[in-house]
């Protein structure tokens, strides 16, 4: 016997009164199936429509496909609602305070090639420097012919130089590929992009066919250029005494500059820094700490970088006009400077990903380096 229509409406407004009482989504998915599942009190009357007459099923089937709809319709709201409600009370719960301070990072700690790199951009970046890149794979052209290094040139043999195979065509015909033996041919890349005035600085890899305690087949340079109209060695002097004393955090630390010969700058000069050898321990400046120091007070040299007027043949491979703009670059190595600075004996430790050794050379997370602080350990 077919349930008269007045049950139908009884039965949506009895499920209704159901689904706006559910609280929870376990007591939905209670209502929804004992609604709309295979056994459910809609479904079973679906069920009845194969026994009435097709006049009966027309209207009777469209009263019933109307019905199903509008409680699937019901329950999906009070669903979304719910989970609203749950999602709401979520946020209220865990609401998180942005200003307290942040927790100490146990897990992991920064590699001293990304400090030290960090201190070197902080200081130039001080001084006005701003960050240029190049890449690791470049071709002969870059890396030594457009910086006047000579086709004899002991750096260009096959023992300190990666070779890649093949050739590829440069600003100066075709050339062999390389991973860059220094971050010197970015200097060239930053010269033939743009015109002066330019003051960059690049961190980056290098490397070369080379491994013992103070050399590895991959290690870091930072490299530096100026070029403006009126760059003279005096800039070049002050700018890297002033980064040395920085970066050493030694105010009086003795600076020298001795001359020295690269293809790409003319005159060149290695920079030397003042150091203490006694009881068979390096110590930078006079060996009493990060007290300031007294010029003399030291006994021996270190050398920590090379530097020059940048060759004026150089500019010329770079279209510059050399009678009218002049500079000076710099490079030095960051291991280097990171091993000297943090008392680190053995390079080739920085690659060994050994979680001891970074736990004791590596610095926290969260410490920003800057001028101010976080600078001198
Ligand atoms: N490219 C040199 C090297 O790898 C370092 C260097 C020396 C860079 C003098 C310079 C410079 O820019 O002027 O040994």
């Amino acid at each position: 016997m077919p349930t008269p229509a007045a049950d139908l409406e009884k039965l949506k407004a009895d499920l209704a009164a159901e689904i706006a009482t559910a609280g929870d989504a376990d007591a939905i998915e209670k209502i929804r199936v004992a609604a709309l599942g295979r056994k459910g009190t809609v479904t079973e009357l679906m069920k009845t429509l194969g026994a009435l007459s097709p006049d009966e099923r027309r209207g009777r089937g469209a009263a019933l496909n109307a019905l199903k709809d509008e409680v699937a319709a019901a329950i999906e709201a009070r669903a979304a609602a719910i989970g609203g409600a749950a999602l709401d009370r979520k946020l209220a719960s865990e609401s998180v305070d942005v200003t307290l301070p942040a927790r100490p990072e146990r897990a992991g700690c920064i590699h001293p090639v990304s400090q030290t790199i960090d201190e070197v951009v902080a200081i130039l970046g001080d001084i006005g420097f701003t960050l240029a890149e190049g890449p690791d794979i470049e071709d002969d052209w870059y890396n030594f012919t457009a910086l006047n290094i000579p086709p004899d040139h002991p750096a260009r043999q096959e023992h300190d130089t990666f070779y890649l195979p093949g050739e590829r065509s440069s600003p100066g015909g075709p050339a062999r590929v390389v991973l860059r033996t220094h971050t010197s041919p970015v200097q060239i890349r930053a010269m033939m992009r743009a015109k002066p005035p330019f003051r960059i600085i690049v961190p980056g890899r290098t490397y070369r066919c080379d491994s013992d305690m103070t050399h590895s087949p991959m290690f870091h340079q930072v490299e530096g250029l100026v070029i403006d109209e009126a760059t003279h060695m005096g800039h070049l002097k002050s700018c890297l005494i002033e980064f040395c004393r920085a970066y050493f955090g030694i105010e009086n630390l003795p600076v020298r500059f001795r001359a020295s010969y690269f293809p790409f700058t003319e005159p060149s000069a290695e920079v030397d820094i003042g150091c203490t050898r006694a009881d068979g321990t390096l110590r930078i400046g006079s060996g009493d700490g990060r007290a300031r120091v007294a010029r003399d007070a030291h006994d021996d040299w270190l050398e920590i970088l090379g530097c020059g007027m940048v060759n004026p043949k150089v500019l010329a491979n770079c279209g510059i006009d050399p009678a009218r703009y002049q500079g000076f670059a710099f490079g030095m190595g960051i291991e280097r400077i990171a091993m000297l600075k943090y008392g680190i004996p053995d390079l080739r430790t920085f690659y060994e990903s050994d979680l001891r050794w970074l736990r004791h050379y590596g610095f926290a997370a969260l410490a920003q380096p800057s001028l101010t602080g976080g600078l001198a350990p």
